[in-house]
């Protein structure tokens, strides 16, 4: 196998050779990259794995690749285990988070009247899963109160709600995608343990730049993309199953070939893996760049990212609380690398296209994105910077210097914009 792993010269330190790490990461040279949470550049061993699967499968064929690479892809499980403090067995690949997280809720048996307790801080797209839910299933969702300083959810209320109405599921997003926002799931995690609660955490956001340990948090089930802040390819993720909803028997509703045996005309049997998750087709190249990623991000380190990537955040969010016109929105003690705020004068839109022609790569938020966050903030639609450890203190600058500029220009090109 190529070895591609050009910014980890023997006896370096990479996180300290940014240099090597960034020409690493062919996007560097291109654009300012500050939206590693909608999707991470990738480095360069992901992008050879994924294009050398595909040169396979048009050379020898795609069912034969996939058999000549399958240690690679069985790389895939270990290295995302090891990520995760799990085993092997516990991780299904999936195509999103939300196909592994749509997953997840099909295993589970929800009956009228059930109760969902979750937080006002969760997903998107989680939420309209709940209110899918409750819409066919008659499903109660709760969501637990934040505390009154914006720094996330209530535990304590959180708790008392769990022993109030013992949730058929309580699901916690660790990072939201609206915000910087960091959620105590381990703190929820110990309240579920407690009274033997299945929990459910969203760790798209949080896997890649934050420590992620499945048994630390106490959660039964995780879900996470690698496109972010692991920066694999896109179409990809995967789904954390404990050995706790294993052995319960917990199955999707549409298990198929991969994930369980047709023993008998009559009767299927689940396979014994989180592979019950899965289905038989795979995108081999996307799993293979995904085993990658998730080996490079170990190589480089959790523990240094994860001191790194939110500091890079925490100083342009600084430069950016101190310039006109701009007001940040993230709460909590220590948040995440997703810096948002609001620019006195722009629209959307707009704001964004003008920071492209700069070459900074940024997102939008919208409330339908966040209706409880955005409605407590009195905003409809928010920029989002999300910086990763091998942008660099430069670009922060460059980047906190472009917003300023623009927000003192909004005065005189306002009623041009549509
Ligand atoms: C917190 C959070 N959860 C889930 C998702 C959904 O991920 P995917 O697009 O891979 O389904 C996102 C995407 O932005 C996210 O930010």
């Amino acid at each position: 196998m190529k070895n591609h792993d050009s910014a980890f010269a023997p006896g370096t330190e990479p996180l300290l050779d940014l240099g090597a790490l960034r020409a690493d990461t062919p996007g560097c040279g291109s654009v300012v990259h500050f939206n590693n949470a909608g999707c991470g550049l990738m480095a360069r061993p992901v992008l050879e794995a994924t294009l050398d699967h595909l040169r396979l499968e048009a050379a020898v064929g795609g069912y034969e690749a996939a058999a000549a690479r399958a240690e690679g892809v069985a790389d895939f499980y270990a290295a995302t285990a090891e990520l995760l403090g799990a085993r092997p067995r516990n991780i299904a690949f999936a195509a999103s988070a939300t196909h592994a997280y749509s997953k997840a809720l099909s295993a589970i048996d929800f009956r009228p009247g059930d109760t969902v307790l979750t937080t006002r801080n969760d997903f998107v797209s989680n939420q309209i899963a709940f209110l899918a839910l409750r819409k066919r299933h008659g499903v109660r969702v709760v969501h637990a109160p934040d505390l009154a300083d914006g720094s996330g959810v209530d535990v304590s209320a959180m708790a008392a709600l769990m022993r109030r109405h013992r949730p058929r599921l309580v699901a916690a997003t660790h990072v939201p995608t609206n915000s910087g926002l960091v959620q105590p799931v381990a703190e929820i995690g110990r309240h579920c343990r407690e009274l033997d609660l299945l929990y459910l955490v969203d760790a798209c956001q949080s896997v890649g730049q934050l420590p992620v340990d499945v048994e630390e948090i106490g959660c039964d089930l995780l879900t996470a993309t690698c496109r972010k802040f692991l920066r694999g390819p896109r179409g990809s993720g995967f789904l954390y199953v404990s050995d706790r909803v294993l052995d319960a028997g917990l199955e999707p509703l549409f298990i198929d070939m991969h994930g369980a045996r047709w023993v008998a005309p009559g009767y299927y049997r689940p396979v014994d893996s989180a592979a019950r998750f899965e289905e038989w087709e795979f995108p081999y190249a996307t799993v293979l760049g995904c085993a990658a990623a998730v080996r490079y991000a170990l190589r480089v380190g959790v523990a240094p990212v994860a001191r790194r990537t939110p500091a890079l955040a925490a100083r342009l969010r600084e430069r950016l609380a101190g310039t006109d016109g701009i007001r940040t929105l993230d709460g909590g003690p220590s948040p995440a690398a997703l810096v948002t705020f609001t620019i006195d004068g722009w629209q959307a839109a707009p704001f964004k296209v003008a920071l492209d022609a700069r070459g900074i790569n940024s997102a939008l938020s919208y409330r339908e994105f966040a209706q409880f966050d955005f409605s407590d903030k009195e905003v409809e639609w928010c920029l989002r910077l999300s910086p990763h450890y091998y942008n660099t203190e430069e670009e922060v600058d460059l980047v906190a210097d472009a917003v300023a500029e623009l927000a003192a220009s909004s005065g005189c090109t306002q009623s041009t914009r549509p």
